[in-house]
């Protein structure tokens, strides 16, 4: 049998993982929700979230990932065979396809974009303009699938090449790349007349808009943008080598998240409302005001094509470690080969992923075909987010508070006894077993429906 894979490194642990993290969400989520939920006072809240379930549960991921070397089904068969929590994993590789099968899209839409805005497609664009070009993307039947293939080859590429010589490699070429595209960004932004009005809004602290719902979005959120609760950290954790920090590792890495949040919103804010336009969220933020926007300022074409690239790089790597979750699966589990493996789960991607693609715009193709209310597009979003994650995020803290054993804990969050953290496994014991399941499962139940807050 070929020996599994592992991360070579400790700057190659933390770009894949910070890699994994980084993703749409930083760029057409958090600084809009920031500005949105208080600003800086939502920051806070947020952090608390990380602090107390997003981040407990990462470190628990990685910890079983690591002790067992395996992928998400396959750490639970092997901790606890026969029983009910191999299904963790189960869920997890339903939820990574679920992920794929919108993300994808997105990401297809995504690099399209560099291209149009090297072309010049934006130059002096209006917002009808942007818009149109838009629309026409996603309600054609062939260029965003095209997009959404050519997303998934590359994708491909990186998890064949291998856990080190494709995912570490790239991730420590990519995400220093990101940073300093970021900051290109921001300090075109920032240079803006009028650039101060978009800085209060992303930070100016309003604490009369906290109230339960937004403690509820900011945990969501911090669930989502840590690609925690569905198996990603359990199979990226497998990579880790016995030396590395794992506490550490983690907070590194949700602080770095939180910093690229803010320097997207940098990069955004102050430039919308230089131009005297209003925020928005999600695609309508990404696809319409934002090449708008940019294509009022001087070489607005490059400086767009820079963004839809470091958005692109973003995406990128957070797929990575989606398609790694069943990859991982079926070559610890099955036997299989990596390309095998790689091949028969983009092929499932591409199949079932371009019902999202063509739901995205009431006038797509299916744009009118509804399942319990929602479109393909929210559906995957909706089953994904709101139920599975929340759900497997439970359960894997309860695991590792309850079931893993105390002593393993310690060995894996002390590396043997090397590192000196004792004061921090109680703490931690308290937060995995009371702490942080009762705070998923309010936001869980509120998300379903259930509970009102
Ligand atoms: N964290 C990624 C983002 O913010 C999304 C993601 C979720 C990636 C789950 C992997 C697993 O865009």
């Amino acid at each position: 049998m070929q020996t599994r894979g592992k991360f070579a490194t400790s700057f190659g642990v933390l770009t894949a993982t910070l890699g994994s993290a980084v993703g749409l969400g930083n760029i057409w989520k958090f600084p809009y929700i920031t500005g949105k939920f208080g600003g800086a006072a939502f920051i806070i809240v947020y952090l608390i979230c990380v602090a107390l379930a997003s981040l407990p549960v990462m470190i628990s991921e990685i910890v079983v990932g690591r002790r067992t070397n395996s992928n998400a089904v396959g750490a639970f068969k092997k901790l606890k065979p026969y029983s009910a929590w191999p299904l963790i994993g189960y869920a997890g590789i339903a939820s990574s396809f679920l992920i794929m099968f919108f993300y994808t899209g997105v990401a297809g839409w995504v690099y399209s974009y560099i291209f149009r805005a090297l072309g010049g497609t934006f130059v002096n664009a209006t917002s009808d303009v942007t818009g149109t070009i838009f629309k026409g993307l996603i309600t054609d039947s062939l260029s965003p699938i095209i997009w959404q293939v050519v997303v998934l080859l590359v994708v491909s590429v990186i998890i064949i090449a291998g856990v080190e010589k494709g995912i570490e490699r790239i991730t420590k070429a990519l995400m220093p790349l990101l940073f300093i595209l970021l900051i290109l960004c921001d300090i075109r932004a920032l240079t803006l007349p009028g650039a101060s009005m978009g800085v209060k809004f992303l930070f100016n602290p309003d604490f009369t808009v906290i109230k339960g719902d937004v403690l509820l979005i900011a945990l969501g959120l911090a669930f989502f943008k840590l690609s925690v609760g569905m198996g990603t950290m359990i199979t990226y954790g497998s990579y880790f080598g016995k030396q590395e920090n794992i506490p550490a590792t983690a907070v590194k890495v949700a602080l770095s998240d939180i910093v690229v949040s803010m320097m997207a919103g940098l990069a955004i804010f102050p430039a919308v409302f230089a131009f005297g336009f209003k925020p928005d969220a999600g695609p309508g933020l990404l696809f319409i005001t934002i090449p708008m926007v940019f294509s009022k300022m001087p070489m607005g074409n490059v400086l767009l094509a820079v963004f839809f690239l470091l958005t692109a790089i973003a995406a990128t790597t957070a797929m990575i470690s989606l398609l790694e979750v069943p990859v991982a699966y079926l070559v610890d589990e099955k036997g299989w080969p990596r390309w095998k493996a790689t091949v028969l789960s983009t092929g499932i991607i591409a199949l079932i992923g371009s019902t999202a693609s063509l739901s995205a715009d009431p006038a797509g193709v299916l744009g009118a075909t509804k399942i319990f209310g929602k479109t393909f597009f929210d559906l995957y979003d909706y089953i994904s987010s709101n139920i599975l994650m929340p759900l497997g995020g439970i359960f894997i803290v309860i695991f590792v508070g309850w079931f893993f054993g105390k002593r393993n804990l310690q060995m894996e969050l002390s590396n043997r006894g090397r590192l000196k953290n004792g004061v921090f496994l109680n703490v931690f014991l308290i937060i995995t077993r009371f702490v942080s399941p009762v705070l998923i499962a309010l936001v869980f139940l509120n998300a379903i429906g259930i509970l009102k807050i």
